[in-house]
């Protein structure tokens, strides 16, 4: 395995950057996308102040971290002040309120892993879930946002790894593979790692935002328009970067040991962390902490099956990358 990893990238890599760039253009969401998210928010924002006058709304997720691709539903995180009811109550009459005539398919999932109110709004045919007072998402949402800022690479790079999961068919947590946003953290954490470096390590920087959630500070550099040059003296463009990427996930990551940690900007020991064995049903078979709940393996969802499942769909897509003469169609093929 190792041998491999070291393996020179194919001569005409250059030739694939032009069809990468392509696939990333055309995943952008339009801005006529944008307004009618904004659109939507706005209507539920009267809806729900009507009931709860202090409440706020926060999209969080891919329609706000800037890794949303076309055609996305939304997510939105009501943030409320009220110790007295649980969460079930207020989602059953956030459910209540929001069942009016603008609105179709008002649903509350009171016992989902992340109890939603789930809805569609029909003009604008966007679909929503609502969750309540999940601000931790909400400031990994401004993380993975300020990241992408850095350098346009960490966007190209991730609209294509997703486009890959989800076309492969190992973007989906309830068969045990990785969630978007597990993803993203991994494309993030392989562009601190580039010699030179492509992305910084926010979270090791000197703190200009900090926010407390649940009495616990948050906090990390954000004033990224001073970061803009920051990946400028490597030169490494998207084909080789992905080419890279799938090398490290399918040679390069030692998945016994290792854990990936955006929040450090480096790898860490799985034995640092207690991560060594299977605790309840968290296997830490690949192992992604999360940089701000980090006793949160985000790779806990994967299974004896599933590691297999991934690890060969890394090295399909490795080798497709090094070998086959179209890797931009064959990358994407349906599984
Ligand atoms: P797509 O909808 O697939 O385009 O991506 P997404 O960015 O919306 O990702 P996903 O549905 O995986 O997650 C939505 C948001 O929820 C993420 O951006 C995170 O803010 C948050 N989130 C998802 N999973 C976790 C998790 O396991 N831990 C934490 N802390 N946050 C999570
Ligand atoms: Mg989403």
């Amino acid at each position: 395995r190792n041998l491999k990893w070291q393996i020179q990238c194919r001569g005409d890599i250059g030739r694939l950057n032009a069809p990468f760039l392509a696939i990333y253009e055309s995943l952008i969401p339009a801005e006529e996308e944008k307004a009618k998210q904004k659109q939507l928010l706005t209507l539920l924002e009267k809806l729900v102040c009507k009931e709860w006058p202090d409440a706020r709304l926060y999209l969080y997720g891919s329609c706000a971290n800037s890794f949303g691709v076309c055609k996305s539903d939304i997510d939105v995180c009501l943030a409320i002040n009220n110790k007295e009811i649980n969460k079930s109550e207020i989602l059953l009459k956030l459910a209540d309120i929001l069942q009016t005539d603008n609105l179709q398919n008002v649903q509350a999932l009171t016992r989902a892993r992340v109890p939603i109110v789930k809805l569609m709004d029909p003009v604008t045919g966007i679909s929503c879930d609502i969750c309540i007072n999940n601000l931790l998402a909400v400031v990994n949402t401004k993380l993975l946002r300020d990241y992408a800022r850095i350098d346009v690479r960490l966007r190209q790079l991730a609209f294509i790894v997703k486009h890959w999961a989800k076309s492969r068919g190992v973007n989906e947590t309830y068969q045990g593979t990785l969630s978007s946003y597990a993803y993203v953290l991994m494309c993030i954490h392989f562009l601190q790692q580039r010699r030179p470096a492509i992305l910084p390590c926010l979270q090791g920087m000197d703190k200009t935002y900090s926010v407390t959630v649940d009495d616990i500070e948050y906090s990390y550099f954000d004033q990224v328009e001073r970061l803009r040059d920051f990946g400028s003296h490597n030169k490494e463009t998207i084909a080789q970067l992905v080419w890279a990427f799938f090398n490290y996930w399918a040679y390069g990551h030692d998945y016994a040991s290792n854990v990936i940690s955006v929040r450090t900007g480096s790898i860490i020991r799985k034995l640092e962390k207690d991560w060594t064995r299977r605790v309840g049903n968290d296997r830490h078979l690949i192992c992604i902490e999360d940089p701000f709940e980090i006793t949160h393996d985000l790779g806990r969802v994967v299974d004896k099956y599933s590691i297999k499942v991934l690890r060969e769909e890394f090295e399909r897509a490795a080798e497709i990358m090094q070998y086959d003469p179209n890797p931009c169609v064959t990358l994407f093929e349906r599984y």
